[in-house]
C-alpha cells in the first residue's frame, strides 16, 4: 500500500512473542477514521502500514515474563498502553502516559519488507503481534465486533466527554462530528446525565443516529450559524463542554464559541499536520477562560475502562452493539473506506 493508493490483502509474517509480547487472535476489528488519516498520509510516511486498530480477539502465544494475560484469555487491544515508569506515569498521570509500550519485534510482509501497524497494532489481519500491555481481558460475554470498537473510537469519545471534557449530571454539552467518535460522547453524556446534549453534523442522517444515542438537540452545520443555533439552546449561554470530533480547525474554532464563559473545549478530532489553529483575538481566549483540551485516546486508562465498558454493555446501559453499522470480511476494507466517506455507516467491522 502506497500513499493514497487503495488496501490490499497480503501475507504477513508474525513473529512469535519475544519477552512481554503476545500475539493475538483477531476476532474483530473496526475500520476507524484514523486507517483511512493513515492511508492517505495524514499520519505518516513510515508506509507500508497494516491498518486495523480497533479489535478484539483471543490471546494466541505469550513471550516470556508476560503475567496479565494467557493464551486464550478474550481481549481488546488499545495503543496507549501505560508504561508505568516515564515521567507522566511517575507524576500520578498514567493516562497521560509519554511512553506507551508496542511490540519490539517487527511484522513484515514475506518478502521481508517491514510493516508499520497502525497505532502499534495493525489488526487487519489474523493475528497480530502487540505489546502484553495492549491486552485487557474483558468478560467473554460481549460479542467480538462491538467489544473491538472499545480499541479506539469509542473509548475516545467516550472518554473525550467524560474525562478530558468532565461531563455531569445536569451539564450540557455539544458534540461536533458525530461518526463513531461523536456518537460516544453523545452516549457517555447521556450515561453521565447531561440535559441539554447537542449534536451537530453535515449529514442528518448521522444527526438521525445521533439521537439515536442520546442527543436531545440536533443541528444540520451545513445551514445557518452554528454557534448562534448552539447559544439558542443553551439559553443564549453556550454550551459547558464542547467536543470536536473532526479534525477541522473551522468546526474547532466553532465548538470554540459555541461555548459558555469558563467552558471546555475538547478537541478528539485529529487534524492533518498542513492545519493551522484558528486566528482569534487573544483577548477572546482569555476573557472566555475555562479551557481548551486536546484528548489523546479520550484521557482512558484501558485496564479500568474497558472492563468497566462491557460490563455497562452487557448490562444494557452503554449502546455498543449500535456503533457496529455492518460486519464485512478482511477484503472489504477498501469498500468500508468509501462508505464511511459518503456517511452511510458508522463502524464497519472486519470480522475474522
Ligand atoms: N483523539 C483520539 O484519540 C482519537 C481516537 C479515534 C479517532 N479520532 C479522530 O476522531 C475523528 C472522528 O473519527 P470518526 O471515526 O468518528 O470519523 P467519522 O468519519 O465516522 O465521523 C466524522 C463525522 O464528522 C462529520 N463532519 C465532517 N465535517 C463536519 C463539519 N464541518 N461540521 C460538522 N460535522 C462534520 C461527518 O459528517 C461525520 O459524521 C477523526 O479525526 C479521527 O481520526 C481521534
Ligand atoms: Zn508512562
Ligand atoms: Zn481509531
Amino acid at each position: 500500500m502506497g500513499k493514497g493508493r487503495p488496501v490490499s490483502v497480503e501475507v504477513v509474517v508474525v513473529p512469535d512473542p519475544g519477552p512481554g509480547e503476545a500475539v493475538v487472535r483477531v476476532q474483530a476489528c473496526g475500520v476507524c477514521h484514523t486507517d483511512l488519516h493513515y492511508r492517505e498520509g495524514g499520519i505518516n510516511d513510515d508506509f507500508p502500514f497494516l491498518l486495523g486498530h480497533e479489535a478484539a480477539g483471543t490471546v494466541a502465544q505469550v513471550g516470556p515474563g508476560v503475567t496479565n494475560v494467557v493464551p486464550g484469555d478474550f481481549v481488546v487491544l488499545n495503543w496507549r498502553a501505560v508504561c508505568g515508569n516515564c515521567r507522566s506515569c511517575k507524576r500520578g498521570r498514567p493516562w497521560l502516559c509519554f511512553e506507551t509500550l508496542n511490540a519490539t519485534q517487527k511484522m513484515t510482509l514475506a518478502d521481508g519488507t517491514v510493516l508499520t501497524p497502525a497505532l502499534g497494532i495493525g489488526a487487519f489481519a489474523e493475528q497480530t503481534l502487540v505489546s502484553a500491555a495492549q491486552c485487557t481481558k474483558v468478560d467473554p460475554a460481549a460479542s467480538p465486533a462491538a467489544a473491538g470498537l472499545l480499541g479506539c473510537g469509542v473509548m475516545a469519545g467516550f472518554g473525550a466527554a467524560t474525562y478530558t471534557g468532565g461531563i455531569g449530571r445536569g451539564d450540557s454539552i455539544a458534540v461536533f462530528g458525530c461518526g463513531g467518535v461523536g456518537d460516544a460522547a453523545i452516549a457517555a453524556a447521556k450515561l453521565a446525565g447531561a440535559t441539554t446534549i447537542i449534536a451537530v453534523d453535515l449529514d442528518d442522517r448521522k444527526l438521525a443516529w445521533a439521537q439515536e444515542f442520546g442527543a436531545t438537540h440536533t443541528i444540520n452545520a451545513g445551514a445557518g450559524d452554528v454557534v448562534e443555533r448552539v447559544k439558542a439552546l443553551t439559553g443564549g449561554n453556550g454550551a459547558d463542554v464542547c467536543v470536536e470530533a473532526v479534525g477541522n480547525p473551522k468546526v474547532l474554532e466553532q465548538a470554540f464559541f459555541a461555548r459558555d464563559l469558563a467552558g471546555t473545549v475538547v478537541q478528539v478530532g485529529v487534524p492533518t499536520p498542513d492545519m493551522t489553529m484558528p486566528a482569534m483575538p487573544l483577548i477572546e481566549f482569555f476573557g472566555r477562560g475555562g479551557a481548551l483540551k486536546p484528548s489523546w485516546y479520550g484521557d482512558c486508562l484501558p485496564t479500568r475502562d474497558f472492563p468497566m465498558l462491557i460490563d455497562l454493555y452487557l448490562q444494557g446501559r452503554f449502546p455498543l452493539d449500535k456503533f457496529v453499522s455492518e460486519t464485512i470480511a478482511l477484503d472489504e476494507v477498501e469498500d468500508a473506506f468509501h462508505k464511511m466517506e459518503r456517511g452511510e455507516v458508522l463502524r464497519s467491522v472486519v470480522v475474522l
